[in-house]
């Protein structure tokens, strides 16, 4: 693995900025940090110790099932009390506690008591409806309060969430909620996309025509107490959400929940051609998450915090409703897309909520580059204090760019590393404490103890990222399948370190900069995509016979996905309408932000003698790159015939 990037710039905390930060010394971290993984018992049972527990812990962690962890061990909670309650019955009652702006400019604002009144109320339709502690419910829902309402209710009675982006088709909807077995599907009559609306009921109605196991779908009106979207209601399954809730009470108490019983799935891609779903508890990730918002946002009691993110994807999860909630924050949210009706819109938000948080991904940022600056600097955007990154490696250049003409020179920058199994951040600068270099995640948040090692287990500076021991948030399983839980993480190493499945590189000042997935998931656009996930989709169609699916880098989307399709039979070159199809094929089986940006059909695809696709040349290939080792290919031939179709 090679790191090209050099980069020596060194941004420190503006002053300002620092004096008011919750840690505001590199000393104070240091020692935090060192105490947090000397002492994690103490360390993480303090910070525990915020929240609200129906009954203490008896042990901060128990390893001696390792790598199945368990944290804050006999304790009972519950995160949505925390997130919540707890600012629903103080002096924050009236604080707002979301702040929603629709696509087409339509806004609501709940404050904790109304957060909290709308909750229970949808607990309570949830109950009426058969739901109990323990069962799960699929939300697929556009990002509308209810969502977070939806996701806050069923922690609160102790129901486990599987929320599934609603950018997904039906069949993906299928396979998540056969996996789970999930009893209900939440969805909408719509939400807005760039002027238009999703159907996703109808992709519902699709999707769960084959799951006995769910016995109904609820669904929320767009627009409460509007007019309702057109969908089809199905008499004995269908329940009008508006409805349901007119007939219960806005009172339910929350569930004692062990710290480590269920809270969520979250399906993600891996290395295989089955998504996982990706197992959190209430506890751990409940302080985990807790903690991270408030040290690496430095939430403050007036800040309006908004991240961009999906509460489909686990930044929303995390830093949308659990942690800064946790925290007693207000919330925007927004629904649809960041250049509508034109590319100002986000800036036009910020402005007009006076947002002074702002967290997004570097796909956007490149896209907002792209659009030109004029529409960024048509606004003030003098709100804003803190601005954040997640999702994928960010260029030194748009990293640049978003401290300029974002940032104004006078913003931080947190550039936060982690995933969906981590549950919260691992790797960021604290705001108003690390020197930050564009590009690099900096260092590691308490009772992270990262390194960069080598196959062999030996420290190196360019290697593969792995992290020594847990911290709370940590994954907890793969539903159903614990044996693939640890092959996939914790294989490496005799099985002392996660291995996140990244590769990094380990500056003289100890900084990570992450550079990117070294297993076959490719990111795009902040999305991980599975290649052996699409190259199963492909062979499903009868004219293919063979596939290879690799990422390449891509300006905006960061990696984008190139198909290599061999065909049966003697057609090697395929025609448009085959593109079509197969275009059309990975929309319906996963989703239209899965398709790829070329597909190359070839009369045949290099292979080592033992018939083993060389996916290296195939990148080689796509990047324009001198060829690698091609002695060990069984027809060397193949790659130049390749090349040429490539750049026609
Ligand atoms: O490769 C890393 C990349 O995104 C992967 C995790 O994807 P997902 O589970 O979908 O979660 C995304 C949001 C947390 C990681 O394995 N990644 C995420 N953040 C960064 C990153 N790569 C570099 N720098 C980051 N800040």
């Amino acid at each position: 693995m090679e790191s090209v990037l050099h980069e020596d710039r060194v941004f420190n905390p503006p002053e300002s900025f620092r004096k008011t930060a919750h840690i505001n010394s590199m000393e104070a971290y240091r020692e935090m940090h060192r105490k947090s993984i000397e002492d994690p018992e103490s360390f993480w049972g303090e910070a525990a110790g915020s929240l609200h527990w129906y009954r203490k812990w008896d042990r901060v962690l128990d390893d001696s099932e390792a790598p199945f962890f368990k944290w804050f061990v006999g304790g009972r909670t519950n995160i949505c009390h925390n997130a919540v309650d707890r600012w629903a019955e103080g002096d924050k009652a009236g604080k707002k506690a979301i702040v929603w702006e629709g696509e087409p400019g339509d806004q609501r604002v709940l404050t904790y008591a109304d957060l909290k009144r709308e909750v229970s109320r949808f607990a309570n339709v949830l109950k009426s409806l058969g739901i109990r502690k323990g069962d799960t419910i699929a939300i697929y829902l556009p990002m509308i309060p209810e969502l977070a309402v939806a996701v806050l209710a069923c922690a609160r009675i102790g129901a486990v969430h599987s929320v599934i982006f609603a950018g997904f088709s039906a069949e993906s909807i299928k396979d998540r909620v056969l996996d789970a077995s999930s009893k209900m599907v939440i969805t909408g009559d719509g939400g807005w996309r760039r002027g238009s609306v999703l159907p996703l009921k109808s992709v519902v109605d699709q999707g769960v025509r084959e799951c006995d196991c769910v016995e109904h779908v609820l669904v929320v009106p767009r627009n409460p107490g509007g007019e309702r979207m057109e969908c089809e209601m199905q008499d004995d399954r269908d329940v009008w959400y508006d409805e349901a809730a007119a007939t219960v009470s806005d009172d339910c108490p929350c569930e004692e929940m062990d710290a480590e019983d269920l809270l969520f799935l979250l399906y993600t891609s891996g290395s295989t051609g089955k998504p996982k779903g990706i197992m959190h508890t209430v506890g751990g990730y409940g302080v985990y998450t807790y903690l991270t918002s408030k040290y690496i946002f430095d939430l403050q009691e007036d800040d309006v915090y908004w991240c961009t993110a999906d509460i489909g994807w686990i930044t929303g999860h995390s830093y949308i409703v659990y942690g800064p909630m946790q925290n007693g924050s207000t919330v925007l949210m927004y629904e649809g897309a960041p250049n509508h009706p034109d590319p100002g819109r986000f800036w036009d938000l910020v402005d007009k909520h006076q947002a002074t948080i702002f967290y997004t991904a570097p796909t956007a940022i490149r896209a907002f580059m792209k659009w030109g600056d004029e529409w960024v600097d048509k606004y003030k955007l003098d709100s804003l204090r803190l601005l954040g990154t997640v999702g994928e490696p960010i260029n030194p250049e748009a990293w640049m760019w978003y401290h300029r003409k974002v940032g104004k020179e006078r913003c931080p920058i947190v550039d936060t590393w982690w995933q969906t199994e981590t549950g919260g951040v691992l790797l960021s600068p604290l705001p108003g404490v690390t020197p930050t270099k564009p590009g690099s995640a900096t260092l590691p948040f308490f009772g992270v103890d990262p390194a960069v090692l080598n196959p062999a287990g030996e420290e190196v500076s360019t290697g593969l990222l792995a992290i020594r021991q847990p911290w709370p948030g940590i994954l907890r399983g793969i539903w159903g399948d614990a044996e693939r839980f640890k092959q996939t993480y914790w294989c490496n190493w005799d099985g002392k370190y996660y291995f996140p499945g990244d590769g990094a590189r380990r500056d003289d000042d100890g900084y990570f900069w992450v550079v990117g997935r070294v297993d076959d998931v490719v990111n795009v656009s902040g999305h991980r995509i599975g290649t052996a996930e699409l190259e199963s989709v492909f062979v499903e169609h009868s004219n293919v016979a063979e596939c290879a699916v690799i990422g390449v880098p891509h300006e905006i989307k960061g990696q984008g996905l190139v198909a290599f399709v061999l065909l049966r039979g003697t057609d090697a070159d395929g025609s448009d309408e085959l593109r079509k199809e197969l275009n059309n094929l990975v929309a319906e089986k996963i989703g239209k932000f899965a398709r790829p940006e070329k597909i190359i059909f070839s009369a045949d695809l290099p292979k080592t003698r033992s018939g083993k696709i060389m996916r290296r040349l195939l990148r080689d290939i796509a990047t324009g790159n001198a060829l690698g080792n091609v002695t060990t290919l069984a027809d060397p031939g193949v790659v130049e015939s390749l090349k040429k179709k490539y750049s026609s």
